[in-house]
């Protein structure tokens, strides 16, 4: 994908202005005379992410013509979010990359990240509260509050083999579709549309969020780790059965009986096994289950983008719904 054909790359550029605010607004966001703040603040902010959530809340803004100042810290508060969510996550999953780099948890260690991820939290909440909108905030605990929840679910499904495709599901939609919706929902909102735009743009951001980490999922077993910028190959080392994985256990039995072995061990023999774990879900074509599953959630997003808002935005984010279900990293 070249830079006039990855939507994401034509986002940033549309958005550049913007996100020139939002990286300044992160930055003044990061300070703190407790000088392990801003330095691992930067570190991981600094480390290549997409920037996809912010930059979904300013196209929404954008769609509708919105010309105030409330987008940008408001982008700002759900990059603080996610990023506070890497920094846990890394830590539970174990995950010594993240973005290409040594993960914050490899360099200052766990302790610290899940210090430097509270800050985070507590920081974007700091910055609702200085937006002042009762909903906004409202909205944006709730999300929260439901990632907490899809990452403790989750983790109460570790190698849980009975794992459904409808578990699957819930547990994705908590864990990192509620973060696309809000960022879709808080754009839209802060742009003064009605009730019933703002539901639909919620719904989109919540199905482009369910095809992005059921892509993720893929990717975990389809990709190479300098492309994914992380390890791969880790779903099922740290317990989580994800879709591409449970499609291929359905249709192969040695598959299955493996996987049991590996649970009961909690985690792979060596790399050998994990190298023939993947070599199995591929012949069931596991990840291309779960990419196809992804495209039905981008072609609902798609479906739910509203006929008003600048035709040009409104392509764009038709787009980013597929560009979720068929991105390379
Ligand atoms: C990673 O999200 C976590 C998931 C929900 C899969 P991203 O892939 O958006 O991470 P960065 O911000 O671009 O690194
Ligand atoms: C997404 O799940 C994590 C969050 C929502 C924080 P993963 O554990 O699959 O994300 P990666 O693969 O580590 O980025
Ligand atoms: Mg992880
Ligand atoms: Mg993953």
């Amino acid at each position: 994908m070249n830079v006039t054909t990855n939507p994401l790359a034509r986002a940033q550029e549309i958005c550049e202005a913007d996100m020139v605010r939002v990286n300044a607004c992160i930055h003044e966001n990061l300070q703190s005379d407790i000088m392990m703040i801003p330095a691992i603040g930067h570190y991981i902010v600094n480390s290549g992410g997409k920037r996809f959530r912010p930059l979904l809340c300013l196209l929404a803004a954008r769609l509708f013509g919105y010309r105030g100042d409330r987008h940008i810290p408001l982008a700002v508060v759900v990059e603080f979010i996610h990023t506070a969510s890497l920094l846990h996550d890394d830590v539970v999953d174990s995950s010594d990359q993240r973005r290409g780099s040594p993960s914050a948890n490899g360099v200052w260690g766990n302790q610290a990240s899940v210090l430097v991820g509270d800050y985070l939290f507590s920081r974007a909440f700091q910055m609702m509260v200085a937006d002042g909108d009762m909903a906004m905030l409202k909205l944006m605990s709730d999300v929260t509050n439901a990632l907490a929840e899809g990452e403790v679910l989750q983790l109460s499904r570790t190698f849980h083999l009975e794992m459904t495709e409808a578990e699957c599901l819930e547990v994705i939609e908590r864990k990192t579709a509620v973060l696309f919706k809000a960022a879709a929902e808080v754009g839209t909102c802060a742009a003064g549309q009605d009730e019933r735009t703002v539901a639909d743009m919620a719904e989109y951001g919540m199905c482009l969020g369910v095809a992005f980490q059921l892509m993720d999922d893929a990717l975990d077993y389809s990709a190479e780790a300098e492309t994914a910028g992380k390890p791969v190959g880790h779903d099922l080392e740290e317990g989580k059965i994800t879709l591409p994985l449970i499609h291929a256990m359905r249709g192969d039995a040695e598959l299955r009986s493996r996987v049991e072995a590996i649970a009961e061990r909690g985690g792979y023999a060596d790399g050998d096994e994990r190298d023939w774990v993947r070599r199995r879900v591929a012949a069931q074509r596991g990840a291309e289950h779960a990419m196809r599953r992804a495209c039905d959630y981008a072609r609902r997003a798609r479906a739910l983008l509203p006929a008003s808002g600048e035709a040009e935005i409104r392509d764009l984010l038709a787009e980013l719904a597929d560009f979720s279900a068929r991105r390379p990293y």
